[in-house]
């Protein structure tokens, strides 16, 4: 049906940017699952300065360059993608939809990017693969060292192209949404990687959220530069550590051997008053010297966040729930929709700074803003 303005009512429904969809999940998904998805830990200081950062910077742009149109074209880790936005690991994609990690690795392949398979991922590593094109694996470290050794030794089968390796989680942050919603698996959903061993479920009856106490019992709480070392020797894939954010760990991170770093924390669900990431960019960037390729996640939902973080020395972002609430409101196509929002930003905003490509994206273009606006 045409409204007065001739737009029919499904497409003027359309969400037109991140925030639409993350809407428009809102209305689709169960309260427990939303809750998970979108919550951060304690009093969601970080969850909401991670957003808030990018406010804080403004783009200096240039003129009469002749941008056409530009290209988004990158590589990470010499790995070519169409876009400098990666899918970060996200766990139980099936909370979101049925169809679950099999429709977001599909949605990353179609944008031409890496998809991020998670250790918590709701189908098994296996069945998630063949439908990406380029993959990674995301990788929580358990107490059972031959438990670990077995799921890296997978995910290399499967043709992972690098190990991710989460190091700012020797516990579940305290969020509390899940807490009072005692959040546990819904029926049917499992921790599909571990089938048939004793860690695929986490027990119900806990007080508070289940997966909190899965985590404590589970994974091990005591890493160390060491348990780096020993993934880094039982493993010939590019390790990389996820959830660093002060300079000295980045530098120690090098030497240890990690490839690249992903400045994170954990999408504001972990330490709550962590720094935004966006402001512990800068200092990573400089402590690395670069010596290894820097990624961001936190917060990413708009074009020219992607193009500040670039300008501050991200090689690439990474988003998370942007696509998942892409996933929720239409599986495969509605993750795919999300990254063409995406696309078409970063397109539209490179033009207007007058970059080319995003190789042209550089320090001089970003300054600091004097007077803040609270960008939601
Ligand atoms: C798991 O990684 C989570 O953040 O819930």
């Amino acid at each position: 049906m045409n409204d007065a303005h001739g737009a029919d009512a499904e497409t003027a429904a359309m969400p037109l940017n991140v925030m639409e969809y993350e809407e428009a999940a809102r209305r689709v998904l169960a309260p427990m699952a939303f809750d998970y998805i979108a919550g951060g830990s304690g009093d969601e200081v970080t969850l909401r300065a991670n957003r808030a950062a990018f406010g804080r910077w403004c783009l200096v742009p240039r003129v009469l360059r002749g941008v056409g149109n530009p290209d988004l074209g990158t590589t990470v880790l010499g790995q070519q993608i169409d876009l400098p936005v990666l899918f970060a690991p996200v766990a139980f994609h099936r909370l979101a939809h049925d169809q679950g990690e099999k429709a977001s690795a599909g949605a990353a392949r179609s944008a031409g990017t890496i998809f991020i398979a998670g250790t918590s991922s709701t189908y098994p590593l296996e069945e998630i693969a063949p439908r990406a094109g380029l993959w990674w694996f995301q990788l929580y470290m358990y107490r059972d060292r031959d438990l670990t050794r077995r799921l890296v030794q997978r995910a290399e089968a499967a043709g992972a192209g690098a190990l991710v390796v989460t190091v700012d989680t020797p516990l579940l942050g305290r969020r509390e949404a899940d807490e009072r919603n005692r959040f546990v698996l819904p029926d049917g959903l499992s921790f599909a990687n571990f089938l048939g061993t004793d860690v695929a479920s986490m027990s119900e009856g806990s007080e508070g959220s289940n997966l909190s106490t899965y985590f404590r019992s589970n994974l091990d709480t005591t890493l160390t530069w060491a348990d780096l070392d020993w993934l880094a020797s039982i493993t010939s894939l590019p390790v990389i550590p996820k959830g660093i954010l002060h300079p000295d760990d980045a530098r120690q991170a090098v030497e240890h051997g990690a490839r690249a770093i992903v400045v994170s924390n954990h999408g504001g669900r972990q330490l709550d008053s962590a720094i935004p990431t966006l402001d512990a960019l800068p200092a990573v960037v400089d402590a690395v010297a670069g010596g290894v390729e820097v990624l961001l996640d936190g917060g990413v939902r708009r074009g020219t966040d992607v193009i500040k973080a670039l300008a501050l020395g991200a090689r690439a972002v990474m988003i998370g729930r942007p696509y998942i609430w892409g996933l929720a409101v239409d599986g495969e196509q509605g993750a795919q929709r999300v990254v063409e929002i995406l696309r078409e930003e970063i397109s539209l905003d490179l033009t207007l700074c007058g970059c080319a490509s995003v190789q042209e994206v550089k320090r001089g273009l970003v300054t600091q803003a004097r007077c803040v606006e609270n960008v939601g």
